[in-house]
């Protein structure tokens, strides 16, 4: 018998109860065919926390994470919280967690997977052969530094620092690199060098890390240009590192390239042993409650859970392929369905993905 892995839940609001039930439901048809035992407990947070208890993110949810192997997360956020003080937004509840468990490292995997080039808005021959990285900094840059609101006789001012320690670049810079080097060995570094003093540090300290790794090519490449190659020729890139923000921004462009936001997961690690698994996408009010959220990118990031928290690179893979499989056999989640297409339920999705694993024994 292996020994209990210990796996926080925290399903959050919108669609995120919906796509992390079906992950979990993956999770125990794992534990099944490998023979593994996963202790799962659900924690709460977000919209529904600050509904609850009047605060995103509870200690005792916090409490719950530090003492699990992983956390496995749904989405949060809303338009009934909108209107909050920015303290008590649920989206607070993510920097929260991010901080506290020292998650400086946010792992997204862009892969288009056999059938899906035409459910994106891109040309099939443009996403031929796409298969990226996208290591985003996660704790440092202008989500954390500080904020300031003043009133002056002019108007109000708003402030937002952009600041970053070198220890901070370089932490991330050098698991890029890593990553690379079990990949196609190609960094792309990506800034905005020619106006932000912090991305020239950001590039020195690239050049210098690069030093150790002579088997990996390294580029340095503009936010901009960046947002316009990634969908002109995206299958070039390998491992795209950067900054805070602009690997927010640029992961949610690159998601058009698997041909939607709801298949691409994402891996939060860090200084400590716990890591954080959530899709890239929202909790997309738009879609909740309906049963039509595409709940690939929470199955995915399970599967990632597997891989980076509890080294079964066997199962991880299992579940991608089952993934994969029901992809190759038509199967269609509503967001990448053509128009006369018939399209699964999200509950439906994660029973074909189970009745695939269950098939790989
Ligand atoms: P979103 O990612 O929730 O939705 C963007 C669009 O993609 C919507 O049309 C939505 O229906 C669609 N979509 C997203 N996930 C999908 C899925 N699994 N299957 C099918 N379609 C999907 O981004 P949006 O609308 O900007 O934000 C909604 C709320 O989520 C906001 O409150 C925002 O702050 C919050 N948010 C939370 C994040 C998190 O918890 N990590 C990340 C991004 C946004
Ligand atoms: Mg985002």
């Amino acid at each position: 018998m292996s020994e209990v892995k210990k796996i926080a839940v925290l399903p959050g609001d919108g669609i995120g109860p919906e796509i992390t039930q079906e992950a979990v439901k993956v999770l125990q048809q794992v534990e099944k065919e490998f023979g593994f035992s996963f202790s799962i407990q659900y924690g709460m947070i977000g919209g529904g926390a600050i509904d609850r208890v009047g605060i995103p993110l509870p200690p005792e949810t916090m409490e719950l994470c530090e003492k699990s192997d992983a956390v496995l997360l749904g989405a949060v956020g809303g338009p009934d919280w909108d209107s909050y003080p920015p303290e008590l937004r649920p989206e607070q509840a993510l920097l929260g967690i991010r901080k506290g468990l020292g998650l400086y490292s946010n792992l997204r995997p862009v892969t288009l997977f056999a059938g899906l080039e035409n459910s994106s808005t891109l040309r099939p021959e443009v996403l031929a052969g796409v298969d990226l990285v996208v290591v985003r900094e996660l704790t440092g840059g202008i989500y954390f530094g500080d904020k300031e609101r003043t009133t002056t006789p002019e108007g109000e001012v708003a402030t937002d620092l952009l600041i970053y320690h070198e220890f901070e670049i370089e932490r991330i810079v050098r698991l890029a690199f890593e990553i690379a080097r079990g990949r196609k060995k190609r960094v792309t570094s990506v800034d905005k060098a020619n106006v932000l003093e912090s991305s020239r540090l950001w590039r020195e300290v690239v050049n210098r890390v690069a030093k150790d790794y002579p088997d990996v090519q390294v580029e340095h490449m503009l936010v901009d240009n960046c947002a316009m190659q990634i969908i002109r020729r995206p299958a070039t890139f390998d491992v795209i590192v950067t900054e805070n923000m602009f690997g927010d921004i640029l992961s949610d462009e690159a998601a058009i390239l698997t041909g939607s936001i709801g298949m691409l997961p994402s891996a939060s690690l860090g200084e400590g042993t716990i890591g954080l698994y959530e899709p890239v996408h929202g909790s997309a009010p738009d879609i909740a409650g309906q049963g039509v959220a595409n709940p690939a990118a929470a199955i995915l990031s399970a599967a990632l859970m597997l891989r980076h928290s509890f080294g079964y690179e066997a199962a991880a893979a299992a579940v991608e392929q089952a993934v994969r499989t029901v992809f190759e056999k038509g199967v269609r989640t509503p967001d990448l369905a053509s128009e006369n297409q018939l399209a699964v339920s999200t509950e439906e999705f994660g029973d074909l993905v189970v009745e695939e694993l269950r098939r790989t024994e």
